[in-house]
């Protein structure tokens, strides 16, 4: 994707670089979501749900009700800066903290980010050359400010984690046994890559499971079944195993990414001219191609009747029958997303401690929910209430 690491070092990550430059960073980064990170993560994850918890029995007492997306939010932030940054980001105690508000901010489209995201996808070269951004500078500001501190904190202090912040800077210093491969600015970018990345991402994915079985009681008590069985067999607790073996909420929380894709198209440039097999059609090399995966999770050759929500196309038996490439909501290939077991965790997570005690239906003012075209990701337009009832 387009980057101009001149006039906008922090776009220079490792989502928008390319080949050459991809893939020594892509290799250092990817063990950050290896098994043994995920479970060393995971009471951290747990931590921060656990104020999810309680920021909902508030809710509930006070409202009746929450606004998911901005819940989901304020959970996944804390989440990705406890696991990644070693931060305390609270905010639920402090909804439009700095971080906050940047964050929310970057997939917002006005016209002006509009048709600067048009100009730079269709004549990059010019873009480059003028010096077009791709981040708003006060994002950027912000970010390079922020992870300096960061830096220069762990830096001079005694602390010594294996995190990914340590990752990063030994990246930067070309410190243990890592070859240097990116300077302050870049490393800051890759911050501002995992909190977007992150965030957002798993956060619409909890607004949408919501918004579809709060409309669908059997299908929550199922979900709610499964989780008091695991906790039930963990002696009273939410432990990673117990997680990893709710497997009817995996289904649930795929056929919401599969009905609702939050990253709707994929972009590749092909490296050498390519036959479409079974067409008369050659790409060349070079050319551009932009892949609608909002288009292939709602062609009824791969799901039938796409618009209805039925976890069960994602139950083991029909799982193996799918077409490799008919669910792409974390891209595919060697450029997939790397913090895909993540995402699906911190949602689990979040899940399992929302369910374990309350009912939820979506809020009369948030049916029939309507898609934005105001944003870069698959979003609602507005707010998505949730109604909450405590049960025994
Ligand atoms: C529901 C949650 C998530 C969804 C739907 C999602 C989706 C995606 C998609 C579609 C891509 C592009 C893939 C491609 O072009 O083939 C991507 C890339 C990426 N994602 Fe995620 N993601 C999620 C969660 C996360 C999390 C939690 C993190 C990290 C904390 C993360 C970090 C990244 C990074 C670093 C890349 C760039 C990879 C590269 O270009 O090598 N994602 N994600």
């Amino acid at each position: 994707m387009y980057y101009n690491g001149k006039a906008d070092p922090l776009s220079e990550h490792l989502f928008n670089i390319e080949g050459t430059k991809w893939r020594p960073l892509r290799a250092q980064i990817s063990p950050t979501f290896s098994s043994g990170k995920l479970k060393s993560m995971f009471s951290t994850v747990l931590d921060c749900g656990n104020e999810l918890g309680e920021q909902i029995e508030k809710l509930r007492i006070s409202k009746g009700y929450m606004n998911i997306r901005e819940m989901g939010a304020h959970y996944t932030t804390n989440v990705i800066g406890a696991c990644f940054f070693d931060l305390k980001c609270n905010c639920f105690e402090n909804p439009n903290n700095e971080l906050r508000r940047h964050n929310r901010t970057f997939f917002k489209n006005g016209i002006e980010k509009a048709m600067r995201i048009f100009a730079l996808r269709s004549f990059p070269s010019l873009c480059k050359l003028m010096g077009v951004l791709v981040i708003d500078k006060e994002i950027t500001d912000f970010y390079a400010k922020a992870v300096k501190e960061i830096f220069d904190h762990r830096e001079s202090s005694e602390i010594k984690k294996k995190d990914f912040l340590q990752l990063l800077i030994d990246l930067k210093n070309g410190t243990n046994n890592k070859r240097q491969l990116l300077t302050l600015q870049q490393a800051a970018g890759q911050c501002l890559l995992f909190f977007v990345a992150g965030f957002e991402t798993s956060s619409l994915a909890m607004s949408y499971v919501f918004y579809e079985i709060g409309q669908d009681q059997k299908m929550q008590d199922k979900l709610r079944e499964e989780v008091r069985r695991a906790i039930k067999k963990y002696d009273g607790k939410i432990t990673y195993d117990g997680i990893m073996e709710m497997t009817y909420m995996t289904q649930v929380f795929t056929e919401a990414l599969r009905k609702y894709p939050i990253v709707p198209t994929l972009e590749r440039v092909t490296v050498k001219d390519y036959k479409i097999p079974g067409e008369d059609v050659i790409i060349e090399k070079g050319t551009k191609v932009l892949i609608s995966v909002q288009g292939i999770h709602h062609d009824p050759d791969y799901y039938p009747d796409p618009q209805k929500f039925d976890p069960e196309r994602f139950s083991p038996e029909n799982k193996r029958a799918l077409h490799p490439c008919a669910f792409l909501t974390f891209g595919e290939g060697p450029r997939n997303c790397p913090g895909i077991r993540f995402g699906v965790m911190q949602t689990k997570v979040a899940m399992a401690i929302m369910l374990k005690d309350y009912r939820y239906t979506v809020n009369p003012k948030s049916l029939n929910m309507k898609l934005t075209n105001k944003s870069q990701l698959l979003a609602p337009d507005g707010e998505v209430l949730i109604n909450i009832e405590k049960i025994n």
